[in-house]
């Protein structure tokens, strides 16, 4: 077949070059110049494990072609997907289609010959009809049809998900668009990938029920999280016995920083305004959401309570800033959130992050950025890890802790092992979903700095100094008493 993306981001580079090597002649559209011509040189902007590589044999191959002139690149196609973005409008968190319909007007202008145009696209329920009437507008009596085939592939492995997805979902309104994209899609169905075809409309809110009740069900194992930290219980293992109940089932129960990225958020949000629209609520998706936004509002307090004082001039080290592991994609990072908190507070922040530094660096300021985690944490008050990319999750603690300031660890991607952060490196640490824990030395100093304060009436001895108070909010005199002895 022959088939036209447009849009070579994430999801639109990664179909164009998996269409290409499932044997079809593919052209790719972009309106980034600068981009196009990278693709054309085989460079491709974006990090997507294995993308390059695809790229580059597609291209040598000839089944993939790279262009910015839309109008020529959808002249006898028998497919046009619309892949562009589809971001949260700043006025009031609707799905922004302004790209989607200047795509689909430019196609319209430009198509000749049967064309099928398809959403990719994340794009409300009710689109591919206004799309269709858009492109009816310009064109009247053109060849054309309009279908929706929303895309799940996960960034960091978005070609093995394209590749042999769970499902593939079909919206269409006609026989002759559900034929052709069953025939496109047939190399899957054969290899067993369920193939579901549906209606426009069912299709379009198929991807946001799912994306909403993913992004549903990060904010529960959160809040168990949470929970978990005042009464002392494990959320990991609590995460695998839910997990193992195949009516729950074991994915996206891992307590974090709160969820992010280029789909969840705003796909949520543009699910609630759809909801709004036609007076329903859906409270259940509000409330995830708000969850979701208080979590990351509270990542910096969190940090300055294992700190024990406050955040000012306090040197922190973000490790990870990326929303996941295996992208560079900054959209929504929790990270920002942090770093932005951090900031106000009046800390200095140092961040490492193998992949998404580039990106970070157009969307935050002051913050000085290390080539290596162990430059990040020299002199540091203390360390988050805010993504588990796999070379940060063998970290030498032995070796962080000889240059920091003070070794304080908060592991908000639950990687390490307390009792060996606290005992074996005599940090002060917390994971998400765990207690926290002291080291021996750290409570030390912010016991001597409670004991300052203590009123009169308690006395407490070390041999060379004499306290006293008349209550500790925290710690008995006994247990300062023994803390004393350590000095
Ligand atoms: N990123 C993901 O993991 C993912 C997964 C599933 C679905 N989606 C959805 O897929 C869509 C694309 O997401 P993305 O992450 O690939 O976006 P992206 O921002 O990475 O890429 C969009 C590309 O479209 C280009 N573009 C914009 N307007 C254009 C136009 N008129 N003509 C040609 N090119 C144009 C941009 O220059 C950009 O390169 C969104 O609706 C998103 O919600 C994304």
């Amino acid at each position: 077949m022959k088939i036209a993306i447009i849009g070579t981001g994430y999801v639109g580079l990664v179909s164009g070059a998996c269409f290409s090597a499932w044997g079809h002649h593919v052209i790719c559209v972009d309106v980034d110049n600068a981009r196009i011509d990278a693709l054309n040189r085989g460079e491709v902007a974006i990090f997507e494990p294995g993308l390059t590589n695809l790229v580059t044999s597609s291209l040598q191959s000839g089944h993939l072609q790279f262009a910015t002139d839309l109008k020529k690149a959808v002249r006898d196609i028998d497919i046009v997907f619309i892949a562009v973005g589809t971001p949260a409008s700043a006025h009031d968190g609707d799905a922004d289609l302004s790209h989607v319909f200047k795509a689909a007007q430019q196609t319209a202008l430009a198509l000749c010959g049967p064309t099928l145009v398809v959403t990719k696209s994340t794009v409300p329920v009710g689109t591919s009809e206004r799309l269709e009437a858009l492109m009816r507008s310009v064109r009247p009596n053109a060849d054309f049809e309009v279908a929706s085939n929303p895309e799940f592939l996960r960034e960091g492995s978005a070609i093995a998900d394209f590749n042999k997805p769970d499902r593939v979902v079909i919206g269409c309104d006609s026989d002759r668009a559900r034929a052709l994209l069953l025939a496109l899609y047939r190399p899957l169905m054969e290899a067993g990938v369920p193939v579901i075809t549906t209606t426009r409309r069912s299709a379009e809110l198929t991807k946001y029920a799912a994306n909403a009740f993913l992004a549903t069900k990060i904010a529960f194992i959160n809040e168990m999280a949470d929970l978990c930290e005042k009464v002392g219980a494990n959320i990991d293992e609590i995460a695998i016995g839910m997990g193992m109940d195949k009516r729950i089932g074991a994915a996206f129960l891992k307590a974090g920083p709160g969820y992010g990225g280029s789909c969840f958020p705003k796909d949520t949000t543009a699910l609630l305004r759809t909801a709004q629209e036609c007076g329903v609520s859906l409270r259940l998706v509000e409330e995830t959401i708000a969850s979701n936004t208080s979590r990351k509002r509270t990542l910096a307090h969190r940090l300055r309570a294992l700190l024990g004082e406050t955040l000012q001039f306090k040197k922190i080290a973000v490790l990870g800033l990326t929303f996941k592991a295996g992208t560079d994609d900054m959209r929504d990072a929790p990270s920002l959130t942090l770093i932005h908190a951090l900031q106000s507070a009046g800390a200095n922040v140092h961040a490492f992050d193998p992949r998404g530094m580039k990106n970070a660096h157009a969307l935050l300021r002051d913050v000085t950025f290390s080539s290596n985690p162990y430059e990040c944490a020299e002199e540091a008050d203390a360390i988050v890890l805010m993504t588990d990319w796999q070379c940060l999750q063998n970290l030498d603690f032995k070796r962080l802790g000889a240059t920091m300031k003070r070794r304080v660890f908060l592991d908000l991607r639950g990687v390490y092992d307390l009792d060996m952060l606290v005992n074996r490196y005599g940090f002060t640490a917390e994971r998400v979903g765990h207690p926290t824990r002291q080291a021996p030395e750290d409570r030390i100093i912010r016991l001597k700095r409670r004991v300052t304060y203590v009123p009169p009436g308690v006395e407490v001895h070390n041999g060379t100094r004499s306290l006293r108070g008349s209550s500790f909010t925290r710690a008995s005199s006994a247990s300062v008493q023994r803390e004393l002895d350590h000095e």
